[in-house]
């Protein structure tokens, strides 16, 4: 987070294992920590299959969370309850062998023994009932969060429609008043709180629906909320085809119509119609020519400053990344490795896996590119976990790397002999 910057997006200890069988979970997203500053643009990086696309549909709920929570302008609304469970199942067990232990004792003699296990057992079930609590508490959250909102949402209006009633005694302003609140009133009911944060999907050509006009596609979104006045739509789908770059006269069309940049375009007017807070792009450019992703990212950036949004921008490799990002989070196999600015990233990458990606990078200049190598990142070799686990530790203000102790030491040295 940069400082002093308002958290629109927080994100703590996500996890998303996926069950792959009667005893084999893959896990797919790992512990995932990040809170998102307003405005910023966070780039998410990592090879294929690390985690990258099920951290966004986790976040927007499109999967339920195993584990961990993600609160947006401050109110949860992902909520996973494995690690209260969990808690549960370890504090048995552990209360069990230390009950098992005072028993021998007992039976040597300890007189005190009996009362320790009472204090144990009681312990133990104060514990329980905190945790079934917590528990209950991220059902609630998970399932009744857009309830609580739109409940909000609804009330705020009924009170500004009283408001501005009393202000007038024109029957005709009131009428009017009354039919406008009326349908921002029906369209509050159907609001779901994480429809402020869109996403935006790799494969312009897959992710439209080939049979639909684009502005049904772009429409659809406005559809589910339940909005039937067909001007009102109209005039929203024209609104955000003018944003993306495309015309009104492009509203009767079918995908297959268009380039992929454009298809893309389309992506971005289906998510700006819902007026979002957040974007998550994932990989919104891998799928375009080298020529057409400048542009597609240049439309990021105009909504971007127009709106005030704070981008998820998901990619494989960093040099797409680079001159867009705030920051950059690099993830390897569901976890982050390395967070830091874009520029402290690029100048001092620490993460052997994050050497290993630059390295993948070629740039337009010969004398480099004969003398590039590509560096080759193996985790057995590069990492000795036995002694120590490794945690996100943070090395210099807002950099932060996954490491155990020696290895912090050792990338501290080498951080200090980089900047001398
Ligand atoms: N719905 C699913 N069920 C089971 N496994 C999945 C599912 N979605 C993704 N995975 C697996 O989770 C891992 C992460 O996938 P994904 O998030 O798509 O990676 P990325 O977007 O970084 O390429 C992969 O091993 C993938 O096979
Ligand atoms: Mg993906």
């Amino acid at each position: 987070m940069q400082n002093n910057k308002e958290v629109i997006l927080k994100v703590e200890h996500l996890c998303q294992y996926f069950k792959m069988g009667p005893t084999y979970e893959l896990k797919a997203v790992d512990d995932f920590n990040i809170e998102l500053g307003k405005g910023e643009v966070f780039g998410l990086v990592g090879e294929s299959g690390c985690g990258k696309t099920t951290t966004g549909r986790t976040i927007i709920k499109l999967y339920d969370a195993t584990s961990g929570n993600v609160y947006y302008k401050g109110q949860r609304i992902v909520a996973g309850i494995r690690s209260y469970k969990d808690k549960i199942k370890s504090e048995k067990k552990r209360v069990e062998d230390e009950i098992e232990k005072l028993r021998e004792e007992e039976k040597l003699g300890d007189s005190g023994a009996k009362e320790k296990i009472k204090t144990l057992k009681h312990e133990l079930s104060k514990e329980i009932a905190a945790q079934k609590e917590n528990i209950k508490l991220a059902k609630i959250d998970q399932k009744k969060c857009d309830k609580i909102y739109s409940a909000k949402l609804v009330s705020q209006l009924k009170a500004e429609l009283k408001e501005k009633r009393e202000q007038t005694s024109n029957q005709e302003e009131i009428e009017k008043l009354e039919k406008d609140y009326a349908l921002k009133i029906q369209i509050a009911k159907k609001e779901r709180l994480v429809n402020e944060i869109q996403m935006i999907f790799q494969d312009p050509i897959a992710s439209l629906d080939p049979r639909m006009t684009v502005r049904e596609i772009i429409a659809e979104g406005l559809i589910i909320k339940g909005i039937k006045d067909k001007e009102y739509i109209d005039e929203r789908v024209c609104e955000a085809l003018e944003k993306v770059g495309l015309v009104r006269e492009h509203a009767n069309r079918y995908p297959h119509e268009f380039s992929g940049g454009q298809r893309q375009r389309i992506g971005v007017a289906r998510s700006v119609i819902m007026n979002p807070s957040v974007i998550i792009a994932d990989e919104p450019v891998s799928a375009l020519d080298v020529s057409i992703q400048a542009q597609v990212i240049n439309l990021l950036n105009e909504v971007r400053n127009e709106l005030g949004l704070t981008i998820m921008f998901i990619a494989h490799d960093l040099s797409v990344i680079k001159y867009f990002s705030d920051r950059i989070g690099v993830m390897y196999f569901g976890k982050l490795v390395e967070l830091a600015t874009s520029d402290e990233l690029f100048a001092h990458p620490l993460h052997p896996y994050t050497r290993s990606l630059l390295s993948a990078i070629p740039l337009p200049d010969p004398v480099y590119e004969k003398k590039r190598k590509r560096i080759v990142y193996n985790p057995i070799a590069e990492h000795d976990y036995s002694k120590e686990q490794p945690s996100m530790r943070e090395i210099t203000e807002g950099h932060f790397i996954m490491c155990n102790t020696e290895e912090f030491n050792k990338y501290k040295k080498q951080l200090e002999a980089e900047k001398k």
